[in-house]
């Protein structure tokens, strides 16, 4: 496997750890009151950056204990050993012999992207649940083989595109697919990042992260498909590398048009250009609608008639009316935190979560064909993405 870097034992034997083989630290300490029942025994592979932040909400959901940990990089790997020490959690080198490991119900994935589909299919085909963090795969073919794995398997997968877990995100979208705000039309979003790639060595190569669009886009791409209920027909788009010749070929700006059909378009911009401190960095999206505007971050909805109570009638004085709506603030909290119990929630009641395997493959499609409309310089068609399969 490329990218492996070896993990020192000295490491783990130092801090009285072992791979893949005794149990760690006496459990029973920290978290776990006494009379908690854990029903869920949960792996996770890959604790790095954003797996450490996965894993300290894992150990904060209720009834989960992490028996099982995999990561390539000792120091990463003792981390978050010593993070989750009262579950007293195996640990592994290779990804393999935990999947092999038999105290598991779920595994979290949260690897580089190009290793997101084979370890998918590992845990799938063991039966277990599995969390993939987005994007589901990076390629049409490993993408096939995730969706055709949840298919076989009993267990859930879940992938990590967790906004629509959250507010502003999760009541906007349900405005709008409730159609209370009437037909969406087109939607203005953008994306813009301030400061450097991430200095992890993977990012900054397409063929390991699937570019920026894959890597990151994701996640907006899923927005404007729950937007759509779908994927677009066919995308444009240009864009390029400014800043950063040096570190790999990616992009860090591009633009891109969206059809959805009919007449339902998106506008979106996404760069890893601007300076700190810019007034207009961040992310937003903006959804002009037959009946309103949705402010997705403000978590505002702006009716064409001014049909809100601002403020009730008194005595003669008349109410006082508003366009503006304010999305109610329920999920408000951790999207990750929310995502992360909601899926532990579908394991139990063994029920489909919101970001599925179809949802994140849909993501991954708009990435696709917006990774080849910027490499080819021209109109392309969904079709056209789906027969590279
Ligand atoms: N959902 C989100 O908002 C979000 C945010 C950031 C990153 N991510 C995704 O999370 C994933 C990880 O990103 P990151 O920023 O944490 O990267 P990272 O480089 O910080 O962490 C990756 C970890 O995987 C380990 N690893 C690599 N190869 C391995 C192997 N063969 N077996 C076991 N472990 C291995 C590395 O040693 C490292 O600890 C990516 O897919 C990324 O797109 C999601």
């Amino acid at each position: 496997m490329a990218d492996r870097q070896s993990v020192s034992r000295r490491r783990f034997l130092g801090t009285g750890m072992a791979v893949g083989s005794a149990v760690l630290l006496a459990p029973g300490q920290g978290r776990a009151a006494e009379g908690d029942k854990d029903d869920i025994r949960c792996g996770f592979i890959g604790v790095g950056g954003r797996g450490f932040g996965d894993l300290q909400a894992i150990h904060k959901s209720p009834g989960v204990k992490v028996t099982a940990l995999c990561d390539i990089n000792g120091k990463n790997l003792n981390r978050a050993a010593e993070h989750v020490a009262d579950d007293g959690p195996k640990l592994f080198e290779d990804y393999r012999d935990l999947v092999a490991f038999k105290g598991l119900d779920a595994v979290f994935i949260a690897t580089p992207c190009y290793l997101h589909a084979e370890m998918a299919i590992a845990v799938l085909d063991s039966g277990r649940h599995c969390y993939l963090e987005k994007p589901m795969a990076i390629t049409m073919k490993d993408l096939n083989a995730v969706h055709a794995a949840t298919r076989r398997s009993k267990g859930i997968l879940q992938i990590g595109t967790q906004l629509r877990y959250a507010s502003p995100w999760k009541p906007t979208l349900e405005a709008i697919t409730s159609g209370k705000v009437g037909k969406p039309i087109l939607v203005r979003a953008f994306r813009n990042n301030a400061g450097n790639f991430p200095g992890n060595g993977w990012f900054v190569d397409p063929v390991k992260s699937g570019d920026v669009m894959l890597e990151q886009a994701v996640h907006e791409f899923d927005i404007f498909n729950a937007i759509f209920q779908g994927v677009p027909r066919r995308g444009a788009g240009f864009g390029g590398q400014a800043l950063r010749e040096s570190v790999g070929p990616m992009h860090d700006h591009f633009t891109l048009c969206l059809d959805y059909g009919e007449n339902q378009q998106v506008g979106y911009t996404h760069s890893w250009l601007a300076a700190r401190d810019v007034g207009c960095d961040g992310m937003n999206e903006f959804v002009y609608c037959v009946d309103g505007t949705v402010d997705i971050h403000g978590g505002h909805i702006y009716h064409r008639e001014a049909k809100i109570v601002k403020k009730s009638a008194v005595g003669t004085q008349p109410a006082e009316m508003t366009n503006r709506e304010d999305v109610p603030r329920e999920s408000k909290g951790d999207s990750t935190q929310l995502a992360v119990d909601d899926f532990f929630r579908c394991c139990r009641k063994g029920e489909r979560p919101l970001a599925n395997a179809d949802t994140g493959r849909d993501a991954v499609l708009v990435g696709l064909l917006c990774r080849k409309a910027l490499a080819e310089g021209r109109v392309v068609t969904m079709d056209e993405v789906l027969a590279e399969a």
